[in-house]
């Protein structure tokens, strides 16, 4: 078959739609074999939790810390960071959570830590992974806009991060495992960023965040979100993704949009 133009980017087009986002070269490598020869330098989990018998007896390149190990390391890092940048380098030392050997970038934040709102999405995508911020894909262009449709934008009003700052390979759902051991390093950027409202953008947010299960239930309801150090408001809302592919849907979105414009308005 002679490859023209028109395949090829069909090819690719098919490729990333099966979610395959990255050009390899056509040499077989075993990637989980050369993150295992890394790990025994990259590995401070094993520093700042005590390891178990069992952890004691195997080689740190042998397997990864158990999720709950790595969830009490990142419980224990986030806890020592005071700013949002020690928390950011934090984060960047951190290997307890196997999203990062896929993802480019540790996708931390944008926007103004200052602002009233903070936004926490998923988990970033393609796009994100390339550029290392939130939402600037197409979900963050619509993001922005419905923003804008109440006076915010991200350079001003809203601080905005997700769940995971990794990017899970080919967009799936991040499990519920990853989703454990980065929570406390969230959990802390809402502290330390301390807005005056957090809005939970799709399922995993509200669910991780909230603890609420079934967006489209418990979408547009005012909740309490404890930081730590205070009780702010909370909202959750429908995703942008989904919103791209149920645009009927915005008339809810735009409901809780309002909710949070009245919100804000009372400050
Ligand atoms: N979806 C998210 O939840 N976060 C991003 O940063 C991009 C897309």
């Amino acid at each position: 078959m002679s490859f023209d133009a028109i395949s090829a980017a069909e090819l690719i087009a098919w490729y990333a739609e099966m979610g395959v986002t990255e050009a390899l070269d056509e040499t077989p490598h075993d990637h989980f074999a050369a993150a295992a020869e890394l790990a025994p330098a990259r590995q401070p989990v094993a520093r700042l939790v005590p390891p178990t018998p069992q952890a004691a007896g195997r080689s740190a390149a042998a397997a990864p810390a158990p999720p709950d190990e790595a969830a009490l390391s990142a419980r224990a890092l986030a806890r020592e960071a005071t700013t949002l940048d020690e928390l950011k380098t934090a984060l960047a030392s951190f290997e307890g959570c196997p999203l990062k050997a896929s993802a480019k970038s540790l996708v931390f934040a944008d926007g103004n830590p200052a602002g009233k709102v903070m936004v926490v999405g998923e988990a970033p995508g393609a796009d994100e992974d390339r550029a290392g911020l939130p939402f600037v894909g197409r979900s963050g262009q619509l993001l922005d806009r419905m923003l804008a449709a109440i006076g915010l934008n991200r350079q001003e009003h809203v601080y905005i991060a997700n769940l995971l700052p990794w990017r899970p390979p080919g967009n799936r759902t991040p499990t519920p495992q990853e989703v454990a051991i980065c929570l406390p390093f969230i959990q802390r950027q809402i502290e330390l960023a301390d807005p005056d409202i957090l809005v939970c953008i799709g399922g995993p947010s509200a669910q991780g965040l909230l603890g609420v299960s079934g967006i489209l239930a418990s979408r547009g309801r005012w909740r309490e979100y404890d930081t730590g150090t205070r009780t702010i408001r909370a909202i959750a809302t429908l995703h942008p993704a989904y919103l791209l592919r149920q645009p009927l849907q915005k008339r809810l979105a735009w409901r809780d949009l309002r909710a949070l414009k009245a919100a804000l308005d009372t400050l």
